[in-house]
């Protein structure tokens, strides 16, 4: 049985990793600080409480524990905090991620899978996005994640460590069943907060910015599902551990969706009247990105199962739960 830590597996798509990899019959540890995490979405893996910015932690850690490979998602995602507090991504993100290469490296695991983002592309040149797009991210976040991909570059020419950077559209969706989604607040990405809407848990839902050079004036961005990411996740472990190639992919459905045509499937999937207010554009917003995932199909024989529909179809699951938690005054 392969032993694979999976960093911030206590988060959303940590979490859904960890789940994923337990059924698939990994031996899994998650490692978080749960600053963000919450102990309740680590279902069947070992969590351990810590912190990859602590090296002495990790050194312990991986003495003690004899991994395959190294899956990390821990990270801070706020595009908007990340302007305002760029020390906290640099550090979390950035110092953080080179103190958990160096330990791998000194203890020579050699495996390296990473959590990435369409940010690191900024105002897109062209769409779809390939892997092959200019590099020039817009906000700290972005930037913080293109730096670990840069040193993860010459981590592998210089110590052999391998990884594969996985760059995510816009994750979204639930475990199907309901048991796995974000409990971290605030709340910021689009689907949540528009299924929150719905439930009544907010008042409305604002749409940023009309004006656009889109089909119906919203941005347009593409809607990707945890679990058609989790799989890719699998089948990239899977290709790292047999050919040790370095490699980066785009994934996403390559379809996209504007906000007010995300806010009609929520409104078809929960039979529920959601009230919009037109507002003015975010700061920092692109018009429309959509990822070009044919190298991800290709090479790791990734093929994404859900659509729009079902993306929502369980994330409403998952709000519906955390609704009935909270007029009950509950924790989940
Ligand atoms: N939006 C609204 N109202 C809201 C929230 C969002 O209209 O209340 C709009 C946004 O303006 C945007 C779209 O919905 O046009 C999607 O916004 P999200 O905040 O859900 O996601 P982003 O596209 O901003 O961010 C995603 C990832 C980031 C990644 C970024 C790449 O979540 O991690 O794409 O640009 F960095």
């Amino acid at each position: 049985m392969q032993k694979i830590l999976v960093t911030g597996g206590a988060g959303y798509i940590g979490s859904h990793m960890a789940d994923m990899l337990v059924k698939q019959g990994y031996d899994v540890i998650v490692l978080d600080d749960l600053s963000t995490g919450s102990e309740k979405l680590v279902l069947n893996a070992k969590l351990v409480k810590g912190n990859c910015g602590d090296k002495k932690f990790l050194a312990q850690l991986f003495s003690e524990h004899d991994f395959a490979a190294v899956m990390h998602f821990a990270a801070f995602i706020q595009v908007e905090e990340s302007t305002q507090k760029p020390g906290k991504y640099y550090h979390n993100n950035v110092c953080n991620t080179l103190n958990l290469l160096d330990a791998m490296v000194e203890h020579k695991i050699n495996n390296f899978i990473f959590s990435s983002t369409a940010a690191i592309f900024g105002e897109p040149e062209y769409t779809p996005i390939d892997e092959q797009h200019p590099k020039a991210p817009v906000n700290p976040y972005g930037t913080s994640k293109l730096m670990c991909e840069q040193i993860l570059h010459d981590y592998a020419l210089a110590h052999g460590l391998n990884s594969i950077c996985l760059r995510y559209f816009n994750a979204a969706g639930n475990d199907p069943e309901g048991r796995l989604g974000s409990m971290h607040e605030p709340v910021t990405h689009l689907i949540p907060l528009v299924l929150q809407a719905a439930s009544g848990r907010r008042k409305n839902i604002s749409v940023f910015g009309s004006d656009y050079n889109t089909k119906d004036g919203t941005c347009v961005r593409d809607y990707i599902h945890v679990l058609d990411l989790c799989q890719a996740h699998l089948l990239a472990l899977k290709q790292l551990l047999k050919t040790s190639k370095t490699a980066a992919y785009n994934l996403g459905n390559g379809a996209g969706f504007s906000v007010l045509e995300v806010i009609e499937t929520a409104k078809q999937v929960t039979g529920k009247d959601i009230e919009v207010i037109m507002a003015d554009r975010r700061a920092g917003d692109p018009e429309a990105l959509v990822a070009d995932s044919s190298k991800a199909q290709k090479e790791l024989g990734w093929q994404p199962q859900y659509d729009l529909m079902a993306i929502v179809t369980h994330a409403w699951k998952w709000e519906q739960k955390l609704n009935c938690h909270c007029e009950r005054s509950e924790a989940i």
